[in-house]
This record gives structure tokens, C-alpha cells and sequence, in this order.
């Protein structure tokens, strides 16, 4: 039935709008922030109340609210020619292509455009299990190893390799084939409590799980080079090259999903760089348009690649269509906004305010506080019971996440991730953030332990 004019955006939501993670029984005591304006750093509600988006949206907004380059350049996109399939091609798709594979390292130089993180996700697994039978003939490589705690996404795919319960107990059994391997922790890590310092065990269980499988049945190791969405939890040094010899030694694939970590969030363009490792395959979206539209990547070196080349068998390509994947209009929006964040070397501001907003949360010295770990602009706060390590209770951070967002500063937290584990806030700001934006957001949070 049509609406009449005056029903407000806040009654047609409570009626018709279905919000995921969310429990909708009471929402009209507490609705969802209606947000209807943003620049820079800051975004305003409905109620003209300012906030400091301490999150960038869902960690995306890398370039910040309001740049007129990037709308410009989708008009203009818009207006030449809206909509055309990569199963044929156009000019912004394959200039984004070429701009992305000159950011990357030279191996990875092939890119295949998808609409979401889960999607680049799904179609790195699929890749992946489609190249190791092509490049290992003979065996059978379709499993996959991945970290409890890690979030790779909402398809069943992705959340096969995602690691939080939470996400998944609920849509169980999921995709066959799936391993899991426990995180590095240093905060609460039980291989190394009793050694002087970080051992790796953690990086070297993907070794034995790999050798308990069989390495002939193992297609590909997939990591976020900072597990996010779980709580923060970057790897120590070490670590990734450490899993990159593992991948070597059975000739399994490395996957690294830098969803989050890509275009500049961890302090440098991209999360792998910390590492001196290159993947076989990364996974971008959120910073690659900066979310002004929809838009991911999955990137593969070039042999696996090849791997799918065949001038006898025309099956040897990769199976996969997508209607929207690399739409012209959002590929516009991902080379102007790759413009502005090179221009600006924004990874450089990340670094900077980044280290600058970790150190003054940790002087806070709370006793709430347990630790405060992450790179760049990608921080977490591990909130635990005072002076203790035990992870707060989750309903505590809820009261003290709502408390910041009274004082006008939005921070994320990780919910619905893994049992006794939601306790941990989460700040990943546009990276444009400057040193006094950091302080509000450093205040709102002081104030509201
Ligand atoms: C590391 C990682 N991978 C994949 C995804 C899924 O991305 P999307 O929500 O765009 O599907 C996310 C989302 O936050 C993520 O953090």
C-alpha cells in the first residue's frame, strides 16, 4: 500500500526494514540511528545530533564523507553509459584493473570484480579449490584452513571459513571441508605463557593440521593479515611469513583477505605489506571505493591465473558470472577514490594519528581496560573486569559502547563472534582523521568507563 507523506523514515523502518544482527522485538525503544547527513569524519542524525563516526561506516569509509571527485566521476559515468556485464568489458573496469594490479606487488596482476567482501571471499575459495586441482593433478585439494575468531563473511562459503560461532551455529551444517586453527593472542595465549616471548606454535598449528589432513587433499591457507570484525587481533612479527613457508612446503595457497586491511587502514596501502609476504590471492572491497558504491576484487598472481589457460580445454576457466560485479559506475568510484587516497598517501595519516590515538588510549591506564592493540587506523580495546584478564561481561561493553555514542563519537564492537569473546571495541575512523578528532573520540570514551 502506498505511504502517506507524513509517516517519518523512523515509522516506515520500524514496520518494514529487516536489519541483520539485530533483534528487532523493542527496537521502537531503541531505533536505529537514522543518519541522513555526513562529511569528513562526521556523520549527523535525523534529529541534526553531530557524531564522530569513530567506525567509517562498516570499517569503508576510507577516504572519508563527502568527496565531490568521487560523485562526480559516477555522474559522469552514469550519464555516458550506465550498465554493462564484464562477460564483455569497458573502459573503467579494465582502467581499475590496471590501477589496482600497479598498487599491488607484480605477481598479483589478474583482478576479478565482485559487489561485497563475502563475494571476493566466496570466489577466492572457489578459485582456489579450482586452481589446486589444476595445478596439482592427481589429487584431490578442496580443503581449506582458516583461523577461529577471523570474519570472512556472510555466504556460506565465507562463513565456513569464518571462525566465530556465533555467526554460524545458527545455519549449521555448513560447506564441507572447512578447518579452523587458533589465532595468535599474545593478551591471552596459551601456547607461550610459560616461554619468554612469542614462539609462533600458533602459525605453525596450520603445519600440523595440514600434515594431519594430508597435503595432497589441502587447496589453500585464508587470513586476514588483522583479524577484524573478531576483535583486533593483528598477527605478531613473524607470523605470516611463518604460514607463507608452511603454504610453500605442501604447496598449499595463500589467501589473504584484506577486506579491511586494504587502502591504507593498517598504516600502510595494504595490510600484507607489514609482512614482506605476497599472497597467491587477496580479497579487497570496503577502502577500494571507499563504499560510495559497492564494489570488491579478488587478485591472483599470474600463475594462478595460468593455471586456468588452456588452448585443448575449455573447461579450464573459471566457472563464475556476476550480473553487477565491476559495474562501470562503481568502478569510476574506485579510480577516482584510489586517486584521492594516493594524492593524499592517506596510509601515511593512518600510520601517524593511528599510533598517536593507540598511545593516548593506552595512557588512560583504565583498569577496564586490558589492552590496546592494532595497527593504523584499525584499533581495539579490549575491555576486561577491572584489573583482571577476564573478558568483561558482554552487556557492560554494550552499556559503555551506548555511553560513547551519547557523547557524540560512534565505536563499533565485536559482537556475535565467539562465546565469552564479545569484549573488545573496535575504532577504525576514515583515515583522514586528524590528531584533535582522535582526542574526542579518546574523551568520549574516558568519560564513559
Ligand atoms: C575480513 C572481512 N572479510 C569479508 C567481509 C565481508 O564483507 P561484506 O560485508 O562486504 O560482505 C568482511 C566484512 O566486514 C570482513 O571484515
Amino acid at each position: 500500500m502506498e505511504q502517506t507523506a507524513i509517516t517519518s523514515s523512523r515509522e516506515l523502518d520500524l514496520e518494514h526494514l529487516w536489519h541483520g544482527n539485530l533483534q528487532h522485538h523493542g527496537l521502537d525503544r531503541r531505533p536505529p540511528l537514522e543518519v541522513t547527513g555526513a562529511h569528513g569524519c562526521w556523520i549527523w542524525d535525523a534529529d541534526g545530533r553531530r557524531y564522530l563516526d569513530g567506525m567509517a561506516g562498516l570499517w569503508c569509509v576510507n577516504v572519508g564523507y563527502g568527496r565531490q571527485k568521487i560523485v562526480d566521476a559516477v555522474a559522469a559515468q552514469m550519464t555516458q553509459m550506465p550498465y554493462y556485464p564484464l562477460t564483455q568489458s569497458h573502459g573503467p573496469g579494465a582502467r581499475l584493473a590496471a590501477r589496482l594490479a600497479g598498487l599491488l606487488p607484480g605477481e598479483l596482476n589478474r583482478v576479478y570484480f565482485l559487489n561485497s567482501g563475502s563475494e571476493a571471499v566466496e570466489t577466492a575459495l572457489k578459485i582456489a579449490r579450482q586452481a589446486s586441482r589444476r595445478l596439482h593433478p592427481g589429487e584431490n585439494r578442496f580443503k581449506i584452513i582458516s583461523r577461529y575468531r577471523a570474519y570472512h563473511g556472510f555466504t556460506m562459503g565465507a562463513m565456513s571459513a569464518t571462525g566465530q560461532a556465533f555467526r554460524k551455529r545458527d545455519f549449521e551444517p555448513l560447506v564441507p571441508g572447512f578447518f579452523h586453527v587458533v589465532p595468535p593472542d599474545p593478551y591471552h595465549c596459551d601456547f607461550c605463557a610459560k616461554e619468554p616471548g612469542c614462539t609462533l606454535t600458533c602459525a605453525d598449528e596450520f603445519d600440523r593440521v595440514i600434515r594431519m589432513e594430508g597435503p595432497d587433499t589441502v587447496a589453500a591457507i585464508i587470513m586476514e593479515p588483522v583479524i577484524g570484525g573478531g576483535g583486533v587481533l593483528p598477527a605478531p612479527e613473524g607470523y605470516i611469513r611463518r604460514v607463507r613457508e608452511i603454504c610453500d612446503r605442501y604447496g598449499v595457497l595463500l589467501i589473504l583477505d584484506e577486506v579491511i586491511t586494504g587502502f591504507g587502514r593498517t598504516g600502510k596501502l595494504f595490510g600484507f605489506e607489514h609482512s614482506g609476504v605476497t599472497p597467491d590471492i587477496a580479497t579487497f572491497a570496503k577502502g577500494l571505493t571507499s563504499a560510495y558504491l559497492p564494489l570488491a576484487a579478488t587478485v591472483a598472481t599470474g600463475r594462478v591465473f595460468q593455471a586456468f589457460s588452456s588452448a585443448e580445454d575449455d573447461t579450464a576457466k573459471f566457472t563464475q558470472v556476476t550480473t553487477f560485479g565491476g559495474h562501470p559506475c562503481s568502478c569510476a568510484a574506485g579510480l577516482a577514490n584510489l586517486d584521492i587516497l594516493t594524492e593524499e598517501r592517506l596510509w601515511e595519516n593512518s600510520a601517524q594519528v593511528g599510533a598517536y590515538l593507540k598511545n593516548r588510549l593506552i595512557e588512560l591506564g583504565a583498569p577496564s581496560i586490558g589492552e590496546v592493540r592494532g595497527m593504523g587506523l584499525l584499533i581495539g580495546i579490549e575491555m576486561v573486569e577491572a584489573g583482571t584478564r577476564t573478558p568483561m561481561r558482554e552487556s557492560r561493553v554494550i552499556s559503555i559502547q551506548r555511553a560513547i555514542r551519547d557523547r557524540g563519537v560512534i565505536v563499533g564492537r565485536n559482537n556475535d563472534t565467539a562465546p565469552g569473546l564479545c569484549n573488545t571495541l573496535t575504532i577504525s575512523p576514515p583515515l583522514t582523521l586528524t590528531e584533535g578528532e582522535a582526542d574526542i573520540i579518546v574523551e568520549a570514551i574516558s568519560a564513559s568507563l
